[in-house]
């Protein structure tokens, strides 16, 4: 497995890959890698034969005061993880190389990024969509592995490729959880003992929703006072929002159905934690 930082080589690299007719799988990351990651890169496994991971703590889908100096980075350690997993190619670009002097264009996707983390982290997926284009043009993928962890990211990403007539195939893939239920994060890390108890209350509101959900309480306002209680009940929690939004669209429902999704954000001191879970459907 080798780890390429300039633009020019990883883009050369993937162009060659190309010409000799290979499938190019790739999972896009900031790194901190965890069993979430690694089951996108288990799956690119399978369906590439060259399997690029990138490595790249995004500066421009950080807001101001957001925690873009504190994101935890571990280099060495996911270059291990990501050759246990089959990796081929690591793309670990320096921001420079990313971001060179005279950088001026931003990719911005109207509707979907108005609503939940659109709208509490103003310019955050200008930043996703503008870096995730530019990491397609470099590295020339087949298929692209994102989670259903950042749902609307996955929605976002979507629309991009459908609108920009990107040649790239977006598979989604399920949360991964840690055994208590804690939705994996690389962010999870920078978490209290104290805090990560407190953040099992975003799995068991999702639960206490479904469990009502299923049994025939369908009003979303009912549902979201209901989860604002519960979140509202752990000392250090602030919501950021909670949603019961349509999975394509992502606008707020009002009754739900089977396209209802809960979506949660909520910060525990320095960490915001995200999770979402459709409320009758099993996925
Ligand atoms: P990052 O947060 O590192 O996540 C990389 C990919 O891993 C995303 O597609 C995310 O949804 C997925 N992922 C994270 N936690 C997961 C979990 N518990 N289960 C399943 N998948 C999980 O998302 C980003 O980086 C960035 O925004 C990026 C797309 C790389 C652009 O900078």
């Amino acid at each position: 497995m080798e780890i390429i930082t300039t633009v020019k080589e990883m883009q050369e690299l993937a162009l060659a890959a190309r010409r000799q007719g290979k499938t190019i799988g790739f999972v896009p990351t900031m790194g901190f890698l965890h069993e979430g990651h690694l089951s996108l890169m288990h799956q690119g496994r399978q369906r590439s034969d060259l399997l690029v991971l990138s490595i790249f703590v995004n500066p421009t889908q950080f807001g101001q005061g957001e925690d873009f100096d504190s994101y935890p980075r571990d280099l060495t350690g996911d270059a291990e993880l990501a050759q246990s997993a089959g990796v081929d190619l690591i793309f670990a670009p320096t921001a420079d190389q990313m971001y060179p002097q005279g950088y001026a264009t931003t990719i911005h996707i109207d509707g979907l990024t108005d609503n939940l983390c659109g709208a509490s982290r103003p310019g955050h997926f200008d930043g996703v969509t503008t870096v995730v284009s530019k990491l397609f043009n470099i590295i020339q993928p087949h298929h692209a592995f994102f989670g259903m962890k950042d749902f609307q990211q996955l929605a976002v990403i979507q629309q991009m490729v459908r609108d920009l007539n990107m040649p790239v195939q977006v598979v989604g893939m399920p949360i991964v959880r840690e055994s208590d239920g804690l939705a994996m994060s690389s962010r999870n890390t920078n978490l209290t003992a104290e805090q990560r108890q407190q953040g099992l209350s975003l799995i068991d509101t999702i639960r206490q929703l479904i469990a009502r959900a299923k049994s025939g309480e369908l009003s979303a306002a009912q549902l979201i006072d209901h989860a604002r209680q519960r979140i509202e009940s752990e000392a250090d929690a602030q919501i950021d929002y909670i949603q019961i939004c349509h999975d394509q669209t992502l606008a707020d429902m009002d009754t739900v159905d089977d396209h209802a999704v809960v979506l949660l954000a909520v910060r525990f001191g320095a960490v915001r934690l995200i999770d979402n879970h459709y409320l009758l459907q099993d996925v």
